[in-house]
């Protein structure tokens, strides 16, 4: 990787990067479609990284297809995908990690601790690696999404992140791997989520500023569907991401709810 990009800089090139853990679907593929249009050489990284999945999570099961992703990643445009072994990324002694304090304390980083330090520890070696001038990731994680902006600022990182809409299904489930763990019933089901982010909009369009009572309304769409049950439902601002009580300017609505034992995020951003 280190010798195509010397090579690919010498030319002069702007390199666009886009980070996954592999089993693609649009969602990967509108970063990448985004990237090509934008930079002049295109990287896909593969890599399943272990440290930011906790005990218990589903880091043995998430799905690998690397011949598949290749297939549609090079039909995308991308010129290089990378996929390292973990052995490579974290040797034996490996023990340097990057962690962005106050972003990481709430929504996903309160129910996964340590998640973001993993996040953060492999896309800066993934940044080392590659030397992109844009990095593109989507605001399907939004709180991902702010935190590697906030330590690409701190740390002076020579590139601009680049965030993309959330792709959806037809139901409005955002896209992502772990909606193939479902079963057809949850699958079903898990349409609630984005129901439940449409009423917030619809609730706050027509006038409603209560961050509890917005909360509450979300939280009854989702109840609604029998099989979910909610990890968080939060209304913050988009900077701090600090909670909310009334709403005002850049709302993000964030929810995070289990099927079984898969759990989905989504999220929606209200101007107030
Ligand atoms: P992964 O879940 O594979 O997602 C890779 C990128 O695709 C992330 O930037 C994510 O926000 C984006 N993405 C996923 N689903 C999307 C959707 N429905 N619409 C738009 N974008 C979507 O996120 C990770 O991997 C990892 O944490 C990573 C950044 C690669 C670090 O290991």
């Amino acid at each position: 990787m280190k010798t195509i990009i010397r090579e690919v800089k010498e030319q002069g090139k702007l390199i666009g990067l886009v980070p996954t853990m592999g089993c693609l679907h649009q969602g990967h593929l509108s970063l990448l479609e985004a990237a090509r249009e934008e930079c002049d050489f295109t990287v896909m990284s593969i890599f399943v990284n272990p440290i930011q999945f906790g005990h218990g999570e589903d880091y043995e099961e998430s799905p690998r297809d690397l011949e598949r992703d290749s297939r549609l990643a090079g039909a995308y445009g991308c010129d290089v995908i990378f996929s390292p072994p973990v052995k490579e990324m974290y040797p034996p002694g490996y023990s340097t990690f990057v962690h962005v304090e106050g972003l990481t304390a709430g929504l996903c980083g309160a129910s996964r601790p340590g998640h973001f330090r993993g996040v953060t520890t492999v896309v800066t070696k993934l940044f080392n690696l590659v030397r992109p001038g844009r990095a593109y990731f989507g605001q399907k994680d939004a709180q991902q999404a702010l935190v590697l902006k906030k330590m690409a600022g701190d740390l002076n990182m020579n590139l601009e992140i680049v965030i993309l809409p959330v792709v959806r299904e037809e139901d409005g489930l955002a896209m992502s791997s772990r909606n193939s763990y479902l079963s057809p019933e949850q699958r079903k089901q898990a349409a609630v989520i984005y129901k439940s982010l449409q009423a917030a909009e619809k609730m706050i369009l027509s006038g409603v500023i209560d961050s509890e009572e917005i909360k509450r309304a979300v939280e009854a769409v989702i109840s609604g569907a029998d099989l979910a049950r909610i990890d968080y439902v939060e209304i913050v601002e988009t900077g701090e991401l600090q909670p909310l009580s009334v709403l005002e300017g850049q709302c993000l609505i964030a929810v995070a709810v289990k099927f079984g034992a898969t759990r989905l995020i989504d999220n929606i951003i209200v101007e107030v």
